[in-house]
């Protein structure tokens, strides 16, 4: 069943008093497609770190939403397309890696870096076709510091308007943009809507209930727990406990010494997430995916300045993905709360979860039609 998408007006009042977008939102079939066509195909949506697109050849895919995209560097620098043959819509590239040209494995039409279809076996004997009708559908991508973003609309704001300042905090938490490496790449999957996900993502009220590892090494009290709406990404940021520093936790944690003091998360909108953790200098990304209206899946990247400890680099690994699964355990319950669609609403606090609120109000006004901003 459907319901009707109420007036942006009314939603937008009603955040403003506290009060949340409505729990069909999180079940809606009909919510979820506008989502895709209002939020992923407008937005910039992270594909991959910029130094696995260095040479000539080397691509990346990944989706804006439910659309397969790539991105390759050719001689003229990134170039983004829809990863989609424009013969039967098989995948044409899948993973990441380096091409001399783009070759869709189902009947290999072929195109070169530039998009252009070069090949196509039995064309020539087709009547009226022409190689040039029909090279890969051409996508923005563009890099942001060391992120490489695309976006399939052709009118939206430069990536580097949006997210350019995060580099700038990003910076003054000791970690070195330009010299941190990939460690670790993986995918994953949950049973939560994206938006439940990343609302949880947004507030840290839950920290000290929910979390305590992570209290335990980060100050989460709301007087030093700082929260920042940036307008395309917002901020969290707090500072290591000198009890952990000393090691006179409670709880046994990897170790928070090194020259990160001040832990940072930052959203992106739509649905990409950087988290620094206390330590030697360490950042990892997450990309939360719709799949369907009751699950979620996505990709992680480790990144650690150069030099990091094996030991150090598992320790902080297998932290992050303590925190994730007690996350994952929250968002879980959130999802059976609202798959009834009672309460409709629910109530927020607006001093704690004001990200939140920013968060619904831009889905809110992409929804509407109009700038997420
Ligand atoms: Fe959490």
């Amino acid at each position: 069943m459907t319901t009707a998408i109420e007036p942006a007006s009314d939603l937008l009042a009603a955040l403003d008093r506290g009060e949340s977008l409505p729990a069909h939102w999180y079940t809606d079939p009909a919510i979820l497609e506008q989502e895709m066509l209002q939020v992923f195909r407008r937005s910039w949506n992270y594909v991959g770190p910029l130094r696995e697109l260095a040479e000539v050849g080397d691509y990346v895919t990944g989706h804006a939403g439910n659309v397969p995209v790539l991105v390759v560097r050719n001689d003229e620098g990134l170039a983004g397309f829809v990863n989609v043959c424009r013969h039967r819509r098989h995948l044409v590239m899948k993973g990441r890696g380096k091409a001399a040209l783009l070759q869709c494995s189902y009947h290999a039409w072929t195109y070169d870096l530039a998009g252009g279809l070069r090949r196509a076996p039995r064309s020539a004997e087709e009547p009226g076709f022409r190689l040039e009708d029909f090279p890969l559908l051409p996508v923005r991508a563009e890099a942001v510091g060391p992120f490489v973003f695309v976006n399939l609309d052709p009118d939206a704001p430069a990536a580097e308007t949006c997210y350019g300042p995060v580099l700038d905090i990003i910076a003054r938490s000791g970690v070195d943009l330009a010299t941190i490496e990939l460690h670790s790449r993986g995918d994953w999957a949950a049973r939560a809507n994206w938006k439940a996900m990343l609302e949880n993502y947004l507030e840290c009220y839950h920290c000290a209930v929910a979390h305590p590892g992570f209290s335990a090494a980060i100050d989460v009290r709301p007087d030093v727990y700082t929260l920042a709406s940036h307008g395309w990404f917002s901020s969290q940021a707090g500072r290591v406990r000198p009890a952990a520093l000393e090691g006179r936790s409670k709880i046994e944690l990897y170790d928070v010494r090194g020259a990160v003091a001040e832990s940072q998360y930052h959203f992106l909108w739509p649905n990409l997430t950087i988290n620094i953790n206390p330590g030697f200098p360490n950042l990892s990304v997450d990309v939360w995916l719709p799949d369907g209206t009751g699950a979620t899946r996505g990709f992680s990247e480790q990144y650690f300045a150069p030099g990091v400890d094996p030991q150090f680099a598992e320790a902080l690994v297998g932290f992050n993905r303590q925190v994730a699964q007690e996350d994952d355990d929250l968002t879980d319950s959130v999802q059976q709360g609202l798959a009834g669609g009672l309460p409709a609403r629910g109530r927020f606090l607006t001093r704690s979860e004001q990200l939140v609120i920013q968060f619904q109000k831009m889905i809110a006004r992409a929804l509407s039609g109009a700038s997420a901003v």
